[in-house]
């Protein structure tokens, strides 16, 4: 695992977007597998000055999300689909052709995840996961005591996610989401896991400690051969 340390915002985002970058410069139809929350909005806006600079560095790269919540439409104010139109892929040229997103308001959800668990593997797999953390350890919706070995799957948010989520959104969130599952995560070629936030301090130790424990969703990506963590310094008070 690769930890970068990063001193303030600008120094965090520009740590993130230099990976993608250089993952995109590697391979220009990198698959890249797509976070929402607050973490990833300063590298959305970079990605997005860049694509103004320079739309050629996208034009092949083909995106997924890493989920979204069960029941919401793609135009859904909450809906993580309209997130990350807004925030990254319009911004960015994107083409449809080179876009797939969960369905969350698929009429047979448990086929949807079939289906986009085909889409990923005919796309070659994913290449690159940009990962937020949950407080609680959580990566995309796959929660505390979550299978490390299944793949898209319809998942349960855990009460402290969805009240945070919640809080954030001003309106309450579904309790269940559709979701790439820990299995599809750790067969990513490259992850890239971003950490900002005080209340993520103990989820980003037990990653660090190194010990796989199904309490701490996280700590199953440790192992993995391409992991890189871009976290905030002030998390870095557990002296290991
Ligand atoms: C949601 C998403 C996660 C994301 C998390 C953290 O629960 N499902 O994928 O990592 O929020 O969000 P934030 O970056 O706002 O802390």
């Amino acid at each position: 695992m690769q930890l970068v340390w990063c001193d303030g915002t600008d120094s965090f985002n520009t740590a993130a977007a230099d990976q993608v970058l250089e993952s995109l410069a590697g391979k220009p139809d990198l698959t890249v597998a797509l976070p929402t929350g607050r973490t990833p909005l300063g590298l959305y806006s970079l990605l997005r000055a860049r694509a103004a600079r320079d739309r050629a560095v996208f034009s092949r790269a083909r995106w997924f999300d890493l989920d979204e919540y069960l029941g919401l439409g793609a135009d859904h104010p909450l809906s993580y689909a309209r997130f990350l139109r807004e925030h990254l892929l319009d911004g960015i040229g994107a083409r449809e052709s080179q876009i797939r997103l969960l369905r969350g308001d698929a009429p047979e959800p448990v086929m949807e995840c079939q289906s986009y668990d085909d889409a990923i593997a005919a796309a070659g797999g994913i290449d690159l996961a940009i990962l937020g953390l949950g407080a609680n350890g959580h990566i995309a919706f796959n929660e505390p005591g979550s299978s490390w070995e299944r793949t898209t799957h319809v998942a349960e948010l855990a009460a402290q996610t969805r009240s945070v989520n919640s809080e954030i959104a001003n309106d309450p969130v579904p309790s269940s989401g559709l979701t790439m599952g820990i299995g599809t995560l750790r067969q990513a070629r490259r992850i890239l896991l971003l950490v900002s936030g005080e209340s993520k301090r103990e989820a980003l130790r037990a990653l660090r400690l190194g010990i796989p424990d199904r309490h701490w969703p996280v700590t199953s990506l440790s192992g993995h051969p391409c992991l890189t963590v871009i976290a905030d310094r002030r998390l870095d008070s557990t002296g290991l």
